[in-house]
């Protein structure tokens, strides 16, 4: 039903200022297209906007909206928008680093932090959370969402929007979500940015689509368009999916934004001119138009020539009103602009104490052989590579508003957190990447890697003396910030090959190695987990990456990270999940090659570190998986426990996975999936008995029809540490 204010103000509105609503231009700061917008003060006095983002600071985002609510005819306020993704000023881990916590209320905080700190600062929109599912590490944007996996992204895609959105939008510290990229843009063929998605529709019921609908029905007030076709028709002209599916299947009353200039490149994919691309992508569904103004610019003359109904213009306009209702900017359009919350709300203690202890949550630790983590504070630690001393590194990829000046390297991480009788030495030992062109590519946005023009030779010699005054070595290595992201897929997913040599040299002095890894995505490693003793994943972990690494490396947190994507073993592996199809050829248990199975000659189908995977400074046990019965109907439910136990002498946490296998379906099913999960603290020697409730609920899935059933049959549920690791047992879904 129609809010009356909205009513009224509709009924006052000319064609011109309705489309003005659908128009959201960029402030400038942060751009990721060729088009930057212009003349947006005239634009905002004529009425020509409705939304604004990347413009910051209270006295900006004052400025602007004193033009919109003094000097046009009807002062209707700017919803003003950003890019807050992981975190704000206080920069927590990117986001496929803080799913690898599997900890929805520290996810959630982190969501609440940022939106406090930018509501503070001005805004009241933001462009996340991102929730494509990806299974190609190949694609750069892997790393802004949380993994492979369908269910543990649902749950996080409602962690996020509530965090964000809080219980009430109109709050003065509460912002508006914007589930991204609708739909299925971490599919993009070969990994390649912004490319083709081709998909059956059962997979993407059961595999790609739950997130966002997770989002959605969390409340997001607001849904942006990916930049990819989908079946043959790109997102941001897609009909089916944003009007059938997104509008009358899921309910969505919030509004719909495309990408960047996503209603322009509906030219390039081949659609027509602005004219007919604009139309096409409003009758579509899409409310609002991001950078491009087509909407702007050729809607009226659609409307005049009978292209696009007033109608479907009035209810987009409608929605975008609502939604600026809903965050109570008619009410008062400067509720975000406070001076004095900027300068009491952003970059506290508190926040950077919650950004540490996040990043230490997110780190995986995937070898620690012989036990050489943790480090003792004694002796010598020769810290090496390229990215050791790099703090504007450590924010990681779409981190627009991170402190960068003020966030400390490994380095001053290491030496502020090492005590007295610890010595630290340093070298680089190696650039980043051979290709000074590649760097400046992978080093965008004033993320500085140090470059040296010393031969190689020079740089590794230097380098393995450094590590020979010492006890231990920590490498400091892998890809920088800006090599994974937006427009940063990559075919080859070694570390960089001067890098790989240098680890090589200082492997070859005998000391111990442990390689602190930098990442975005999954690498292949397969070399390296041969060869180095300990390797801890650090991803990019935000403001206080350098003093959570320093927590773990030290043992003052014991790492618990559980990976949630498949790191392959080589790139031909790729796409690789756990939750893949068993084939009509499956390969023998235990095998790794088979004639006439479903396998490859040269390497065998596991991948390197499976999903869920991720080790400890102590050890855990599983033992005694019991099921409270062996059969259940629809309505009842039946009780898996098993028993953990701390077998170390460490404390610690562990992810307890529940993953469940449908034997027999009408469609080809998954040979495991996530439906449970609980992360627990174990003191040393310590047990839990730990239980998960099944119904049928957790058995449903998308059939041939598309029909949401639970087909009675057979199952196993397997409880364990990984993905690859767990005990199992059978039980009945009976009619
Ligand atoms: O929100 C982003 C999106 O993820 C990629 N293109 C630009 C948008 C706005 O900055």
């Amino acid at each position: 039903k129609m809010n009356t204010f909205i009513k009224n103000l509709l009924s006052k509105m000319t064609l011109d200022e309705k489309i003005g609503q659908l128009n959201l231009l960029t402030g400038g700061e942060a751009t990721t297209g060729s088009v930057v917008s212009t003349g947006v003060e005239s634009k905002i006095k004529n009425g020509q906007v409705g939304g604004i983002f990347s413009l910051t600071t209270p006295a900006r985002i004052r400025k602007a909206q004193e033009i919109a609510v003094n000097q046009t005819r009807l002062k209707i306020p700017i919803i003003f928008g950003q890019d807050v993704i992981h975190g704000y000023k206080t920069t927590f881990p990117i986001p496929l680093a803080l799913s690898c916590s599997w900890d929805m209320a520290l996810i959630e905080k982190t969501a609440r932090i940022a939106a406090i700190e930018a509501t503070a600062d001005g805004l009241n929109w933001t462009f996340s959370p991102m929730v494509d599912i990806s299974r190609d590490p190949r694609w750069g944007r892997i790393s802004e969402g949380s993994g492979e996996d369908t269910y543990l992204g649902s749950e996080i895609a409602k962690a996020m929007v509530k965090g964000f959105q809080g219980d009430d939008l109109s709050k003065y510290n509460t912002m508006m979500a914007c589930v991204k990229h609708f739909a299925l843009y971490g599919a993009a063929e070969s990994g390649r940015d912004y490319n083709t998605t081709d998909m059956s529709l059962h997979r993407m019921y059961n595999e790609y689509l739950p997130p966002y609908k997770a989002a959605v029905d969390a409340g997001a007030g607001s849904v942006m368009t990916s930049f990819n076709d989908i079946n043959g028709v790109p997102a941001t002209a897609n009909k089916w999916l944003m009007t059938d599916l997104l509008r009358k299947q899921w309910g969505f009353d919030g509004f719909v934004v495309t990408d960047y200039t996503a209603v322009n490149e509906l030219i390039d994919h081949g659609l027509g001119d602005l004219q007919a691309v604009s139309a096409l992508s409003l009758n579509a569904g899409v409310e609002m138009d991001m950078v491009g103004e087509g909407f702007l610019t050729t809607l009226k003359k659609s409307v005049q020539e009978g292209k696009v109904k007033e109608q479907q213009i009035t209810n987009a306009c409608r929605l975008v009103l609502e939604a600026k209702y809903k965050l109570g900017l008619f009410e008062d359009p400067f509720r975000y602009c406070s001076e004095e919350r900027a300068k009491n709300e952003i970059l506290t203690p508190e926040h950077l104490k919650a950004a540490r202890e996040t990043a230490t949550q997110s780190f995986v630790l995937l070898k620690n052989q012989g036990q050489i983590l943790p480090l003792k504070k004694t002796g010598t630690v020769a810290l090496i590579g390229p990215l050791a001393n790099s703090g504007s590194n450590m924010p990681g990829t779409w981190s627009v508003n991170s402190d960068l000046k003020n966030t400390i390297s490994l380095l001053e991480g290491l030496k502020a957190n090492a005590g007295a009788d610890l010595k630290i030495l340093h070298s680089m030992g190696a650039n980043l990447l051979t290709d000074p062109e590649y760097q400046k590519r992978a080093t965008m946005f004033g993320r500085d890697i140090p470059r040296d023009n010393r031969s190689e030779e020079e740089m590794i010699n230097e380098a393995v003396a450094t590590a020979q005054k010492s006890d231990v070595v920590v490498a400091a290595l892998g890809e920088s910030s800006e090599m994974s992201g937006e427009s940063s897929s990559r075919t080859n997913l070694d570390i960089p090959e001067p890098q790989k040599r240098l680890l090589q040299a200082l492997l070859k002095t005998g000391k111990p190695v442990v390689l602190v890894l930098f990442t975005g995505r999954p690498l292949t490693l397969k070399w390296e987990d041969e060869n180095v003793p300990a390797i801890l994943n650090v991803w990019f972990g935000g403001t206080e990456a350098a003093n959570a690494i320093s927590d773990v490396l030290f043992g003052k947190v014991n790492p618990s990270g559980k990976l949630t994507a498949t790191f392959p073993q080589n790139v031909g592996q790729i796409p690789l999940y756990y939750s893949q199809k068993s084939t009509g050829r499956p390969l023998e248990a235990g095998k790794w090659f088979s004639k006439f199975r479903s396998n490859y000659l040269d390497v065998s189908n596991e991948p390197l570190y499976p999903f869920g995977y991720g080790l400890s400074y102590t050890t855990f046990e599983y033992s005694n998986l019991k099921l409270s019965k062996a059969k259940f109907k629809a309505g009842e439910s039946i009780t898996a426990t098993i028993t953990v136990k701390n077998t170390g002498a460490m404390e610690g946490k562990e992810v307890v996975q529940m993953y469940i296998r449908d034997l027999v379906g009408s469609i080809t099913r998954p040979v495991k999936e996530l439906k449970g999960f609980q992360k627990i603290n174990l003191k040393a020697g310590e047990s839990k008995e730990i239980s998960f409730k099944i119904s049928e609920n957790d058995l449903k899935f998308y059939n041939a029809d598309l029909k949401f059933v639970a087909e009675p049959g057979d199952f196993t549920i397997f409880i364990g540490t990984n993905s690859r690791d767990n005990a199992q047992a059978p039980f009945q879904l009976t009619l």
